[in-house]
């Protein structure tokens, strides 16, 4: 998958852009606060329909303008669809082809990209959530029933925890409803243990070889940990354990008003020779191995969709080392499209640099450039 061309209409810094992007790897360069971070954010928010920047939509409207506009060409074999997306004050329009597409999972698939950002280092360091996040980010963008079934999940999570709370204020002891409702909730569940257990193990098959590619050391392994004891991530198995858990933890459910077992409360965490890399390993060492699971994610993406994603790495250099800098580039496939920014390019080796489009950009303005 790839976009030919991205056009922004007052969105954010940009109040016209149009960019002719290479079907290889597209490098921004540019000083703090040019708006380098607001291309790559502009791509995800053409494939996402909404930024992974905190904020609002209201946010990406350039100051004092009404509407953000957002088009992309998108290449998928021989497919080409025109995307937009317009973002308004409390409306949001997406097109496929000029036509509105009216529900956003209709919309999703048309591009797939997996992003990194300076802020992932908290997929390591920060709380469970915003791995969870992450999964379902990605789950989604691969998944339309992972998608689904995530949101009947929360739909569902949210009226057990209300009922659970009116059991507990009203003293009923009939629970007919409230099993109804486990037994729905534990049918999502299974799926959703079921997709995040063989993500992660396909990610784990791939990460360590990344992670020696770039920082010539290897040992980093991830481990999913849900909060029930699963035995194998065999529907049955999954659905015994559940229900196990909802059964014999029933009353400390009603006096926390809440459901407290579940992919609601899941995690997993990355290990480096055997070590939790979140308190031992260095902020290098850290960011690599994040980089490591996004590159691990295109495998992935191709298996599922027959087509790679875009990637869009925001920021990737700092915190490497020169040498690290140099071998990430090179790992980065030139066979799959790729949007970089940075600061500089220092040092750099001339042929890490082959075939690769490079863009100066300067306050609103980008201009694509000679090798450097
Ligand atoms: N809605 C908006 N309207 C106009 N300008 C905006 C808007 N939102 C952000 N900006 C401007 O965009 C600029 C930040 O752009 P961006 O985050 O892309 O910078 P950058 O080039 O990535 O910088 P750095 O190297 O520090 O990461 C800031 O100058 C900010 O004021
Ligand atoms: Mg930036």
């Amino acid at each position: 998958m790839i976009i030919t061309k991205l056009n922004l209409t007052n969105f954010r810094n940009y109040q016209k852009l149009n960019l002719e992007l290479s079907p290889n790897m597209n490098i921004f360069i540019g000083e703090n606060g040019v708006g380098k971070t607001n291309i790559l954010e502009a791509a995800s928010v053409l494939a996402l329909t909404k930024s992974y920047r905190i904020g609002n939509d209201m946010d990406l409207i350039r100051f004092t303008k009404q509407k953000a506009k957002i088009k992309g060409s998108v290449k998928k074999g021989r497919t080409k669809k025109d995307l937009a997306i317009e973002i308004m004050d409390k409306q949001k329009k997406v097109l496929v082809n000029n036509k509105q597409i009216k529900r956003i999972a209709d919309y999703i698939a048309n591009l797939n990209v997996v992003i990194f950002t300076p802020n992932d280092l908290e997929i390591m360091t920060g709380s469970p959530s915003i791995r969870r996040n992450l999964l379902n980010m990605e789950l989604s963008q691969i998944s339309l029933e992972y998608l689904k079934i995530s949101n009947e999940y929360n739909k569902l999570l949210k009226t057990r925890n209300e009922y659970l709370k009116i059991l507990f204020t009203n003293n009923i002891a009939d629970k007919t409803y409230l099993d109804i409702l486990t037994e729905k909730l534990v049918e999502k569940a299974v799926f959703i243990y079921k997709m995040r257990h063989l993500y992660l193990e396909k990610i784990g098959n791939n990460i360590d070889v990344i992670f020696k590619n770039i920082t010539d050391s290897s040992g980093v392994e991830l481990l999913y940990k849900p909060n029930i004891e699963i035995e194998a991530y065999e529907e049955d198995a999954i659905r015994r354990a559940l229900r196990h858990k909802f059964h014999k933890y029933y009353k400390k459910e009603l006096a926390y008003g809440m459901t407290l077992y579940g992919p609601h409360r899941d995690d997993f965490t990355f290990s480096y020779k055997g070590k939790d890399m979140k308190v031992y390993a260095s902020q290098g060492q850290q960011k690599s191995a994040v980089l490591s699971y996004k590159l691990a994610t295109i495998k992935i993406f191709e298996e599922y969709s027959g087509s790679s994603p875009v990637l869009l790495l925001d920021d990737i250099f700092s915190e490497l080392d020169l040498k690290k800098k140099n071998k990430l580039l090179k790992f980065i496939s030139k066979d799959i499209q790729s949007i970089i920014t940075t600061t500089d390019l220092k040092n750099i080796s001339k042929k890490a640099l082959d075939n690769v489009a490079i863009f100066q950009v300067s306050n609103g303005n980008v201009e694509r450039c000679e090798k450097k």
